[in-house]
């Protein structure tokens, strides 16, 4: 069954090449979005996951992470809970800082959204070199909250995205639909 979402999935996936610099295949999901079918089917397998992982909260790294996590949120009955990137939330916050290929970035999230005894589930759309999602992963543990696991839609496996996320997780799943 889960094979048959994945190629469900993928099929709704368009390649860009040469965006948004030359060289770069963009992996372009608003053809997924566009369908119901297809985005009903990746809402429905997160949300199943998240629920069997144990998830008490949702986390969606932004942007996409904010268009695949809310659906998710409401479809297994769970709160939302942004991560942005910094400057954008207007309470007060917990900062984490990562590393860039050049240089460095931040995301933020609000503090009183997650507290000792919250289980967090982080969505996304890609895994690339993962250090977005390994940041949120110590951003949630800082908060208190537990992490559930991490679930994207796509790993561009060529990155070792998943060897850097799986150490920030230390032993919490990853799931890579
Ligand atoms: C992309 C993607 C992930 C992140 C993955 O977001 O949606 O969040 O990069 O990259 P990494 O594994 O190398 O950290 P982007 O920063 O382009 O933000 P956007 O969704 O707001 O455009």
């Amino acid at each position: 069954e889960v094979a048959d979402v994945s190629e469900l999935l993928l099929s709704h996936i368009r390649d860009v090449p040469d965006h948004p610099k030359p060289g770069v295949m963009f992996k372009d999901i608003t053809p997924l979005l566009a369908d119901p079918a297809a985005f009903a089917a990746l809402t429905d397998t997160l949300a199943a996951l998240s629920t069997r992982h144990g998830a008490t909260k949702i986390v969606g790294l932004e942007a996409r992470g904010f268009i695949l996590g809310a659906p998710v949120a409401i479809r297994a009955g769970l709160g939302f809970i942004p991560v942005r990137k910094a400057g954008k939330l207007p309470g007060a916050t917990l900062r984490q800082s990562y590393d860039l290929e050049y240089g460095s970035a931040e995301i933020e999230v609000h503090a009183e959204d997650l507290a000792a005894g919250d289980r967090v589930m982080v969505i996304d759309d890609v895994l690339a070199t993962g250090g977005t999602a390994a940041a949120s992963v110590d951003l949630i543990r800082r908060s208190g909250a537990q992490v559930a696991g991490v679930a994207v839609l796509m790993e561009l496996g060529f990155l070792d995205g998943r060897q850097k996320l799986e150490r920030a997780l230390e032993g919490a799943p990853l799931e890579a639909l």
